[in-house]
């Protein structure tokens, strides 16, 4: 039997609750789909500053190496809030996405039918939406040399290598491949060299994916764009500070926070965790939405090859919610029952495994 080797980043706050949901559903599919998942679980953020002083022991990162694929919660608390900046728990994300090598940030905003009414925008737009934002992540305006600021003067600046390019290019193309096969490479190459080269290569690298259609949109445009009409996108693959806005808008179509997954690659290992942070303010309530968290293991499945448990899992949320069950953040859209986060999770762990 297959085995695969997790590495479990529970973190703070609702962390360790949502992730425990997850792994309950991973095991659901596992036996049905007959590979193993054996877990390790590492400190990070708060909960490892408490014990090592450290938001990211050693420890953790060499856990997470040695391990096929890391399933992470969410960090942080204003238990830590008085810490210094680099001691903080944030900063033990940061530098675990940076020993881990991964460059590229995956965020899907799929919709569920059962859901449209929770999203700001008319159910009409949105029904029927199946996008993903591939953000390039460790490299850019927010990371290029040199960097100053004084009184009357700041500045920073937007570098991209030929070869950071094409890796995440090459990120944006496979996910096509396995989607809907389009790609909207966003840039401002009216204005900015960098996206020149960026168009340069991002055309070079679509040439050996013949199947997939590129087009490229300017980013004040895809901003429109993402609110008027989000069906037209498939993947849009785009540069850190440009990812990180539209991810953030891209996010919200869904309406729930409690929704969203993603996935971060690029290095030996993946990272899968929800877009949510730690709640701190309904943390131990057993009312946090374990969604996002078993939506981003989903992603784990599908990294580690096995495709067709993560379907599994994807439908088995989408037979859950049909059913009209709830958690309390979205209790107002059409819920026929209110359930606690552990009975979500065994809600969707009994329904994968049929
Ligand atoms: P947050 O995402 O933790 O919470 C924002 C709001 O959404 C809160 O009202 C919360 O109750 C609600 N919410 C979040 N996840 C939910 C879920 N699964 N089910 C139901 N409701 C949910 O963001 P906030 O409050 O700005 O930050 C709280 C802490 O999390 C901070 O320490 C922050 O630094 C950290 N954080 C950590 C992240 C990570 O671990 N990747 C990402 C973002 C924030
Ligand atoms: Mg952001």
């Amino acid at each position: 039997m297959k085995n695969y080797k997790i590495a479990v980043l529970k973190g703070d706050g609702i962390g360790p609750e949502i992730v425990d949901e997850a792994i309950k559903v991973l095991d659901a599919v596992a036996s049905k789909e007959g590979f193993n998942l054996e877990y390790n679980e590492y400190l990070i953020g708060g909960s490892a500053i408490d014990v090592f002083d450290n938001p990211c022991p050693d420890e953790t990162i060499k856990g997470c190496l040695n391990s096929d694929a890391v399933l992470f919660g969410a960090i942080g608390g204003p238990k830590w809030d008085n810490v210094e900046k680099q001691k903080r728990p944030e900063s033990g994300l940061l530098k675990l996405r940076k020993s881990l090598g991964l460059f590229a940030n995956i965020r899907p905003a799929i919709i569920f039918d059962e859901l449209v009414n929770a999203s700001t925008l008319k159910p009409e737009v949105i029904k029927g939406v199946d996008l993903t934002v591939v953000r390039e992540l460790t490299g850019g305006i927010y990371f290029g040399e040199p960097r100053y600021k004084d009184d009357n003067k700041a500045y920073n600046t937007m570098i991209y290598t030929r070869d950071e390019i094409e890796r995440i290019a090459k990120v944006a193309f496979e996910e096509a491949m396995r989607r809907n096969k389009k790609v909207t490479s966003v840039d401002k190459a009216n204005v900015l060299e960098v996206s020149e080269l960026w168009r340069e290569v991002v055309e070079e690298v679509a040439k050996n994916y013949p199947e997939v259609e590129l087009e490229h949109m300017y980013v004040d445009n895809a901003a429109m764009q993402l609110v008027r009409n989000p069906k037209q996108f498939d993947v849009i693959l785009t540069g850190n500070i440009f990812g990180d806005i539209l991810s953030d808008e891209a996010s919200m179509i869904v309406g729930s926070i409690g929704l969203l997954p993603s996935a971060s690659i690029g290095g030996k290992v993946g990272l899968f965790e929800p877009i949510h942070g730690s709640a701190p303010d309904i943390a131990g309530q057993g009312i946090a939405n374990p969604i996002a968290t078993i939506l981003s293991a989903a992603m784990m499945l599908d990294y580690l090859g096995e495709k067709a448990a993560g379907d599994k899992i994807r439908d088995a949320i989408k037979q859950v919610l049909a059913k009209g069950y709830r958690t309390k953040d979205l209790a107002s859209f059409d819920a026929k029952e209110v359930v606690t986060t552990t009975e979500m999770g065994s809600l969707i762990a009994e329904h994968a495994a049929n």
